[in-house]
């Protein structure tokens, strides 16, 4: 099994697309076609869900944040991102109203204990036939330490090293029943075989878990797990977990670099490299001619508030206060913060870089690259980071919702399936089968563990194949 191919053995794109409200660009809910609740409106959601879907899109993303945007608040009014779904709940709702496309969302290791998050996305596996995806983070925002009895938020690595133990945990726990352990047995009265039926008793530095999980193992054996770790100790945990690894790289070198890199990491843990899926992140604004997609762009930066730009830059770079400096002056220096390093270095070296202001750089990173042109010229940008192994495909971000994907959909989607980049149709039905991803076996022998987790089930060393009657 390898990456994602066509009939013929040729690699094929992939896409992901984040849905939440009006669209990723912080002024999208001020758009004259955004919707008029704000973006808390499931017929919404469901249209783009579907929209996405006729794209044979693989996934519809939901991103997480177990706080309200902003840090101050101050600027928080006068945004959408204080009134956004719980992703589970929201894709599980699109689960009955979609077939194909995979269900995403993102779930905190640092905010969550295992099981919650085990029994979810299992749930939500069996309840789409096989679709759900985890998003690990490892919470990007100091603030949500405030909403779980924690003054300060975990120091970075030790974040990750909770990570990597919880998922462990949650594989153990989704490895509980074996495939096929549920018999149904009607005549006989045997709903499912004790046999099939393990323990994991997990017992390590942060969590300690009996099990076992109370649902069925999920359809995918294990859900896909998603991951955005870039820092070393991000890229190590997506080299040894990820399946799909999302990056804020911008620039086609950069994204190079990072997808040599995790895929040499995940080589050096014995993982097949073509079983991670590198999708940089992509804002498209397309329209007839490079002119009318700029001006598309303008309007939409235009709208974005003098507060929410200082706001903006403040919350991206990371612990400063530009409460006292000019929008239209320099970027002053700043200390490394304990949120998104990458994230930090990435905007600072931007600002620099290019000699911008404040308020240019606020215009620059609202859009989070968003790349502005005709379905062509979008497309050239795709097919040369997809060709130059920047990329395997992409998390599309739509800056509006649900106008720019429905313009994605009707003429970039066409042009890159011209250029036999993209699949015409779905050949599969589960996530993993769209994504050229293979199964977890439930009790794997050595060679499969080094694809699920060079470390899995170390730490479960107390695992043991003890059959539970309940
Ligand atoms: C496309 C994308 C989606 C992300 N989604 C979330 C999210 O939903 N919640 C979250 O807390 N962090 C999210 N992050 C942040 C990452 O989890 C991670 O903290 C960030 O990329 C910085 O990596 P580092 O922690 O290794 O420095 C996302 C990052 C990217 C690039």
């Amino acid at each position: 099994m390898t990456t994602t191919r066509n009939g013929r053995g040729r690699r094929m794109l992939t896409f992901g697309a984040v849905l939440q409200g009006a669209g990723g660009h912080i002024a999208g809910w001020r758009h004259p076609l955004s919707p008029p609740d704000g973006g808390l409106d499931l017929a919404h959601h469901i249209r783009v869900a579907q929209t996405l879907e006729r794209g044979t899109f693989d996934v519809v993303f939901v991103a997480d944040l177990l706080a309200v945007s902003g840090a101050h608040l101050d600027s928080l009014p006068r945004t959408a991102r204080s009134n956004t779904f719980e992703p589970l709940t929201l894709l599980a709702a699109l689960s009955t109203v979609t077939e194909r496309i995979g269900l995403v969302g993102t779930a905190s290791t640092t905010y969550n204990e295992p099981f919650h998050v085990a029994r979810k996305f299992a749930s939500l596996d069996h309840l789409s036939a096989g679709r759900a995806g985890w998003n690990v983070v490892t919470s990007v925002s100091p603030r949500e330490a405030a909403n779980f009895g924690r003054d300060t938020h975990l120091e970075h690595d030790l974040r990750y090293r909770r990570a990597a133990e919880f998922v462990d945990v949650v594989r153990a726990l989704w490895d509980s029943f074996d495939d096929g352990a549920v018999l149904r047995d009607t005549a006989a009265g045997r709903y499912y075989d004790p046999a099939g039926l393990h323990t994991p008793h997990h017992r390590g530095e942060h969590f300690t878990v009996r099990g076992p999980l109370s649902i069925s193992r999920p359809p995918q054996g294990h859900p896909v797990i998603f991951q955005a770790g870039s820092s070393e100790a991000g890229r190590d945990f997506a080299a040894r977990d990820g399946e799909v690894v999302f990056t804020a790289q911008r620039e086609l070198a950069g994204a190079q670099r990072f997808y040599a890199d995790v895929k040499a990491r995940a080589a050096a843990r014995g993982r097949n490299p073509d079983h991670l899926l590198v999708w940089p992140v992509l804002a498209p604004i397309v329209a007839d001619t490079e002119a009318a997609a700029r001006a598309r762009r303008d309007e939409l930066l235009d709208l974005i508030h003098d507060d929410v730009a200082r706001r903006l830059v403040q919350d991206t770079v990371g612990d400063l206060d530009l409460s006292g400096y000019p929008l239209d002056g320099p970027l002053p220096e700043i200390g490394e913060t304990n949120g998104s390093r990458s994230r930090q270095e990435q905007m600072v070296g931007l600002a620099r870089g290019e000699n911008l202001t404040i308020r240019e750089l606020a215009r620059r990173s609202s859009g989070g690259g968003m790349i502005i042109g005709t379905p062509e010229t979008i497309a050239d940008h795709v097919e040369e980071w997809f060709t130059g192994r920047g990329a395997d495909g992409f998390n599309v971000g739509f800056p509006y919702l649900p106008g720019a994907a429905e313009d994605f959909v009707d003429h970039v989607v066409p042009e890159l399936r011209r250029r036999g980049l993209f699949r015409e149709s779905y050949t599969e039905t589960t996530l993993r089968g769209h994504l050229g991803l293979p199964r977890p076996s439930a009790r794997p022998g050595p060679e499969d563990r080094a694809d699920v987790g060079a470390e899995s089930g170390a730490e479960s060393g107390a695992e043991t194949s003890e059959a539970v009657s309940r």
